[in-house]
């Protein structure tokens, strides 16, 4: 594992179930967590992403079998990392209007910087000491972690590249994840990002509330939208040798860096169901109406965090994949409306069917709570005039965190040159057509 780009990738399938894997045969304990002894000498190590007494259905934890426990490093010292905000600045005046930003160009000297410091927070709510709220961040990076480190202890990351594949190196082995593929780490997890394709951009969500699963399916059955067997954790591997590290920590919102003096993706073993994984968007079974009507777009919710709430998400996970429209007498794309959701939309590749040519990917819009918003004109006078014959909206993914709590950007993102000052425009000529009679 050395050489990581080279390194053959292996999986296990399935969300939240209980993987099993060792590097080296023999290293997983049989029978009990925390032998005398474990097999070769390693440490048990057990990390909780939930509280020991969580209902068994919500809970997550993992054994870890490793060369040194993870309490073996250097003194932490803080460390500057300024675009990267936790929770949502209430003091800030966000006009109640829709927001859209272009693409953030990757800066000059984007070679020199990598996923740590290319992290820059769009919008966020909540706090992360009262786990609950999000972030949403894109990072712009074009350098590899290489023996650097990180480690969120404030919330879980979903990572959306946009632009470039990631080899995420964790402490429970290895995911390679492309654009049209997602990632998600638990809190408390120790990774780093090699960009093999050099400068890479895409979108993260920091959930500080309650892990993502899931989504009930109701009338829809036990199979559909993300099925659990598509989801992939990796397999065990450690890195050789005794290699240093910098590892950067986030911690309250502050970050904080310590060197050590081996790699901390040294575990030889892990079982358990937390655990990073990949997914494959390709692989989601999109829903629609055969009928007529537009439906809620909570059909196509991948994952969802709760909130203590039944239905009303801290964060929803939502995409926009190809797929076929064949509603009869209907407007087919998204209704103008009002939400007591708050909505941060990314475009991955593709056309937006509300927004075609204004919402470029690698931007980014938010359509906070209450705020209208819907099809811009363009789309509207096209759609009610469409002949309606089945028609597939290929080659496009956009994808939404929603969130019930109000997202507030950030100073940088509010007095950005990317901010879209000409947005609201897209509806100006939106006219009075009523013709009683
Ligand atoms: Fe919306």
């Amino acid at each position: 594992m050395n050489d990581q780009f080279n390194t053959e990738r292996r999986y296990q399938s399935g969300f939240g179930n209980e993987y099993a894997t060792e590097a080296v045969a023999g290293a997983l304990p049989q029978g009990r967590n925390s032998p005398q002894r474990a097999p070769f000498d390693l440490y048990p190590e057990l990390i909780s992403g939930t509280a020991f007494t969580a209902p068994r259905h919500e809970n997550r934890r993992s054994w870890l079998y490793r060369r040194q426990p993870s309490v073996v490093a250097g003194r932490y010292q803080a460390y500057e990392q300024k675009t990267w905000r936790t929770g949502g600045d209430r003091t800030m005046a966000v006009p109640p209007e829709p927001m859209r930003w272009h693409p953030a160009p990757l800066p000059a000297n984007v070679a020199d910087i990598d996923f740590i410091d290319g992290v820059h927070t769009m919008a966020a709510n909540g706090d992360a000491d009262s786990q609950q709220g999000l972030a949403a961040h894109v990072y712009l990076a074009g350098r590899s972690m290489e023996r650097r480190a990180f480690v969120n202890a404030d919330g879980e990351i979903l990572l959306v590249p946009q632009q470039g594949r990631l080899v995420i190196t964790s402490e429970m082995g290895v995911l390679e994840v492309k654009p049209g593929q997602i990632a998600l780490i638990p809190r408390g997890v120790v990774f780093k990002v090699g960009l093999p394709d050099g400068p890479s951009r895409g979108y993260l969500c920091e959930n500080y509330g309650a892990h993502f699963r899931l989504p009930e399916l109701g009338p829809i059955g036990s199979n559909g939208l993300a099925n659990a067997r598509d989801f992939q954790a990796p397999v065990a591997a450690f890195e050789e040798g005794e290699v240093a590290y910098e590892l950067v920590k986030k911690f309250g919102g502050r970050f904080w860096h310590a060197p050590t003096s081996h790699s901390p993706f040294n575990v030889v073993a892990w079982h358990g169901n937390l655990s990073p994984v990949r997914y494959d968007t390709a692989d989601f079974m999109t829903i629609g109406s055969i009928s007529f009507d537009h439906p809620d777009p909570s059909i196509f919710t991948v994952l969802t965090s709760p909130s203590d709430t039944p239905g009303t998400a801290n964060c929803d996970f939502v995409i926009f994949p190809p797929r076929w429209l064949v509603m009869e007498n209907t407007f087919r794309p998204p209704w103008y409306h009002r939400n007591v959701m708050s909505e941060f939309m990314g475009l991955v590749y593709g056309e937006y069917d509300a927004k075609p040519g204004g919402f470029k990917p690698g931007g980014a819009s938010l359509h906070n709570l209450m705020v209208p918003h819907g099809p811009d004109e363009d789309a509207f006078d096209k759609a009610s005039h469409a002949d309606l014959k089945p028609q597939k909206l290929d080659n496009t993914l956009a994808f939404m965190f929603e969130s019930r709590y109000r997202l507030i950007p950030t100073e940088s993102a509010l007095n950005s040159p990317t901010l879209d000052t000409e947005y609201a425009d897209c509806w100006a000529g939106l006219k009075d057509q009523f013709k009683p009679g």
